[in-house]
């Protein structure tokens, strides 16, 4: 086992134009402004409306702004992860077309299935990649359309999702960068967030598709107290690994699942709300992509030094967190 750490040398993002209101929402399904906003702190969000292109797209623009601001060329990367339960295909991974859309030529790449927190995992992952001292650059990035699993008639889900990616770019540092995690998983057999066609369970037939079996589902009120916890407890779990007070800690990057779920974590954590990045008022839930949009709006706000934590809680069910020291020079 090496001495190395990683850290996050460039960060990069991809939002869609196009973007959908409460206000259009209205026109849609039976709902409003006042009601989204208050129970879940959305206002807008991004929809990728061009037929033509998936998440790989937004994946790929994302990586090429990550890199850039690395300054790393695409050759120099060992290996890409791409996080998302919307990928293009089953197979190719989504992580395939993007490794040869930016020319890594040198690198592997495969997907992570993970939910919403398919960010945190993949992050982790790479981190392990770099520790073990097997490989010196990666690519983790987090992308979702999750317009193409969404039901837009359907007002207890539509109105919470929208499409994003967002990247960063792990190079091997011997000083600050991810110092550790925690990562949960309980195995959700009652399905209270899925997609329930597609996989080999319910292929999909004109059945399927007439009972809208390839939108997700969730019941609303039983993730949203698990999440309320879940988010809550590991970052608690992270802080007290690592000796870290509230008074310690510089930023928590949460998971913009809701408003409500977030302020619920930050006051578990006894942490002032300007020291957690919030940004699902303009882009909603773009599931594997929030944290690193967060990671993209803030980042000319973080300075050397900052302990930060990012914590995220999705289906699968899967939740976790990371503490990392801030260190881009
Ligand atoms: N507009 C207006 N009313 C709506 C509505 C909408 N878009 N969606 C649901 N309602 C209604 C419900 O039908 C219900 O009406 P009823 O009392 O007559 O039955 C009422 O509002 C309250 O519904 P409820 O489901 O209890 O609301 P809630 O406060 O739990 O909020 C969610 C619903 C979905 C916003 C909330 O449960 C949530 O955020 N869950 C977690 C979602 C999540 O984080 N998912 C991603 C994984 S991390």
């Amino acid at each position: 086992m090496s001495s190395k750490r990683a850290k996050i040398s460039g960060v990069g993002h991809y939002l869609p134009d196009y973007v959908l209101t409460n206000a259009e929402l209205e026109t849609m399904v039976d709902t409003n402004d006042e009601w989204i906003r208050t129970r879940t702190g959305i206002s807008e969000r991004r929809i990728l409306k061009d037929p033509d292109k998936a998440t790989s797209f937004m994946a790929t623009e994302a990586a090429k702004e990550a890199l850039e601001d690395a300054g790393v060329k695409a050759e120099e990367i060992d290996a890409v992860i791409v996080a998302t339960v919307t990928p293009d295909y089953f197979f190719p991974a989504t992580a395939a077309l993007v490794q040869k859309r930016i020319g890594a030529e040198n690198a592997y790449g495969y997907d992570m299935s993970a939910a919403c927190s398919g960010f945190v995992y993949a992050l982790t992952e790479g981190a392990m990649m770099i520790e073990s001292g097997r490989m010196k650059k990666v690519l983790v990035i987090g992308a979702d359309k999750m317009s193409s699993i969404v039901d837009f008639t359907d007002r207890t889900t539509c109105i919470l999702f929208g499409d994003g990616a967002g990247a960063v770019v792990l190079e091997e540092t011997d000083e600050n960068g991810i110092i550790d995690f925690v990562q949960h998983t309980d195995g959700d057999e009652d399905c209270s967030l899925y997609q329930p066609a597609g996989g080999s369970m319910n292929p999909a037939t004109a059945e399927t598709v007439e009972s809208k079996m390839h939108y997700l589902r969730q019941d609303g009120r039983v993730v949203f107290k698990k999440a309320t916890e879940g988010m809550a407890d590991v970052s608690l779990e992270i802080m007290e690994r690592n000796n870290l007070t509230s008074d310690d800690v510089a930023w928590l990057v949460p998971h913009q699942a809701n408003l409500r779920i977030i302020q619920a974590t930050a006051r578990r954590m006894e942490l002032d709300e300007e020291k957690v990045m919030i940004n699902i008022d303009k882009y909603g839930n773009t599931t594997a992509a929030t944290i690193p949009l967060c990671l993209y709006d803030w980042k000319d706000r973080l300075k050397e030094g900052d302990n930060i934590i990012l914590a995220a809680f999705g289906g699968g069910l899967t939740w976790g967190a990371i503490y990392l020291k801030w260190s881009k020079s």
